[in-house]
């Protein structure tokens, strides 16, 4: 099973910002490979950019979204629909707890925005916060990140990534990959990605440094 290094920028970075963090990766050669695949989630503003960027130099690093909206093309002003995305990511990271506690997204507009990115088969990347959480049909790819390992220094311990990770996947047979996120660097990521039922890692802080999102690629 292939492992996911996901970088998930949030609401950070220029375009001139997003340059100097892909000339770092060109440089460095980093891929994806057979055993790993290397994703990126920028904002909105920047997915054409990182599109033609990784096109134009040839590199294997997937794009993705933050998020997408609960309706198909139309008149939601302010939000971009899947059908739009799709000219440019391949994956979008859904129901993530910022979305969920800052924008008040509920169970409903989640299971509506994972419905109209798989109508355009973008892969989907559901978060959830803990093993009780509900998964909607259809998701193959979980992200466990428990809120309070988000952005604080202090990731979960294995064990219980381990547990959720398993629970959730007895519980919802179309997931076939649980990644962990929350405080995840290069010293630690090793402690999850040798986890049997964690495939990977979702990573915000640690990810908008060049050299240290290489080197939890090369610790993976
Ligand atoms: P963090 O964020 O790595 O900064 O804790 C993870 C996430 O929110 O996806």
């Amino acid at each position: 099973m292939r492992t996911l290094i996901v970088a998930n920028w949030k609401s950070y970075k220029t375009t001139s910002e997003a340059k100097n963090w892909l000339y770092q990766l060109k440089m460095q050669e980093v891929e994806s490979s057979s055993s790993k695949e290397v994703m990126l989630a920028p904002s909105f503003t920047l997915l054409p950019y990182v599109h033609s960027f990784i096109e134009a130099n040839d590199m294997k690093i997937s794009v993705g979204a933050q998020n997408v909206s609960p309706f198909a093309q139309g008149a939601y002003t302010g939000e971009v629909a899947a059908g739009q995305l799709s000219e440019f990511a391949s994956f979008v990271v859904i129901g993530h707890s910022e979305r969920r506690s800052y924008f008040s997204e509920n169970e409903t507009m989640l299971f509506n925005k994972v419905k109209q990115a798989l109508q355009v088969n973008l892969q989907v990347i559901f978060c959830v916060q803990g093993k009780e959480a509900q998964v909607p049909d259809g998701v193959k790819i979980v992200a466990y990140e428990p809120v309070e390992a988000i952005g604080t220094g202090h990731p979960d311990s294995p064990e219980d990534a381990q547990n959720v990770a398993e629970e959730v996947k007895n519980r919802y047979k179309s997931v076939e990959t649980v990644l962990y996120g929350g405080s995840v660097t290069a010293d630690t990521v090793r402690n999850f990605t040798e986890l049997s039922d964690i495939s990977g890692v979702l990573v915000g802080k640690a990810s908008l440094d060049a050299k240290a999102f290489i080197e939890i690629i090369n610790n993976s």
